[in-house]
C-alpha cells in the first residue's frame, strides 16, 4: 500500500512523467505537481486526473500557489533548462543553478522534513548546490544520478544475452553525463560474470569490444532520444518513481543515486552516482563497491568534471 505525500516541482515534459509513473505504480498516496505556470499545472493535473480510473488510489492534485506543496514527504525538482540538441547537461549549469535559488528556500519554508531529489541537470552539480541552499544533512538531497543510465545498460545487455532485464546486475557510476562509465567490475548475469556468459550456441557475446560499444550507447543514449523528440522524459519519469518508492516504503534498495560524498574514495564535496542505500530519510548509506585502478580512474574523472563545473559557478 502506497504512503506519503509525493510533491514534483515543475510540470513539463519530465515533472508530468514522473507524476504519471508515481501514478501507475502507485508510488505515493498523494501526488501533487507544482508549478509557477498556472495554466500549464492546471491541465497537467487535469489529464492525469482523468484517467485515475485505471489507476491504482493515489490522488493527483497541484496548482501555482507554493501551499500546494506543503508537508510533503518527498519533493522533486524537475524545474530548470533543459538539453537543446547537442548541448551538454553540464552547459545548464549556470542558469539551473540561480532557478534553484529562487524555488528551494520556499519549498523548504512550507516542507521542511522532506527528502529533495534533484532530477533538473546538470544533476550531481544541483545536489551539491541544493544541499547548500537547503542546509540538509547530505541523505535528504541527493539526485536521480545514473539509475537512468543503470536501466538504459541493463536494457541493452538483457537484449544482447537473451535474458530478463531483471537478472542483470550492472551498473552506471560517476556523473550523470558525458563522463559517467559502467562498473564492469562485478557486473553478472545471475552470478555469472559478465565476460564468462555464454550464449545457448557457445558464445561469448560480451568482448572488450561489445563493453565499449555498450558504455558509448549509454553516454550517448540522452542525445540520440533529444535529437530525435526534442527531450526525454519517459524514462526519468520511471527511474524517479522507482527512487520514490524506496525512500516513502523504506525499502534500504540499492541505486546507484548521487549524493554529496564525504570520505567515500577519498572524496568529499562533489556529488556523484555510486551504488547506495536508498530508504527512509533518503541515502542512508553509499557502497564501498569494489572498483579496478581504471575505473577508479574514471571516477576521478567523473569527480573533477563535477567540480570544475561547481569552481565555474565559483561555489
Ligand atoms: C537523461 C536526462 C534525464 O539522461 O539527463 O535522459
Amino acid at each position: 500500500m502506497q504512503s506519503g505525500k509525493l510533491v514534483v516541482v515543475g510540470a513539463g515534459a519530465v515533472g508530468s512523467s514522473i507524476a504519471y509513473a508515481a501514478l501507475i505504480r502507485s508510488s505515493a498516496r498523494d501526488i501533487v505537481l507544482y508549478d509557477v505556470d498556472g495554466p500549464k499545472v492546471d491541465a497537467q493535473v487535469l489529464d492525469l486526473a482523468h484517467g485515475t480510473q485505471f489507476t491504482g488510489v493515489g490522488s493527483v492534485s497541484g496548482g501555482n500557489d507554493i501551499a500546494v506543496a506543503g508537508g510533503a514527504d518527498v519533493v522533486v525538482i524537475t524545474a530548470g533548462a533543459k538539453q537543446k540538441p547537442g548541448q551538454s547537461r553540464l552547459d545548464l549549469a549556470g542558469t539551473n543553478a540561480e532557478i534553484l535559488r529562487t524555488v528551494l528556500p520556499p519549498l523548504l519554508a512550507v516542507s521542511p522534513d522532506a527528502v529533495y531529489l534533484l532530477v533538473t541537470n546538470p544533476c550531481d552539480v544541483m545536489t551539491v548546490i541544493a544541499q547548500r541552499i537547503l542546509g540538509l544533512p547530505s541523505g535528504r538531497v541527493f539526485g536521480s544520478g545514473t539509475l537512468l543510465d543503470t536501466s538504459r545498460l541493463r536494457w541493452l545487455i538483457a537484449q544482447k544475452a537473451g535474458i530478463s532485464r531483471s537478472s542483470v546486475h550492472a551498473s552506471i557510476v560517476g556523473e550523470h553525463g558525458d563522463t559517467e562509465f559502467p562498473l564492469w567490475t562485478g557486473a553478472s548475469i545471475g552470478g555469472v560474470p559478465l565476460k564468462d556468459w555464454e550464449l545457448p550456441d557457445g558464445e561469448k557475446p560480451f568482448s572488450p569490444q561489445v563493453l565499449d560499444e555498450l558504455t558509448r550507447e549509454v553516454a550517448n543514449a540522452a542525445y540520440r532520444v533529444i535529437a530525435g523528440k526534442g527531450a526525454t522524459n519517459y524514462a526519468i519519469g520511471l527511474s524517479a518513481a522507482r527512487i520514490i518508492e524506496a525512500v516513502l516504503r523504506g525499502e534500504d534498495a540499492v541505486l546507484p543515486v548521487s549524493s554529496v560524498l564525504d570520505g567515500p574514495y577519498g572524496m568529499s564535496g562533489v556529488a556523484l552516482s555510486l551504488p547506495s542505500v536508498v530508504g527512509t530519510g533518503g541515502v542512508r548509506s553509499v557502497l564501498n563497491v569494489p572498483m579496478d585502478d581504471g575505473e577508479r580512474e574514471r571516477l576521478a574523472r567523473s569527480a573533477a568534471a563535477i567540480q570544475a563545473a561547481l569552481d565555474a559557478l565559483m561555489l
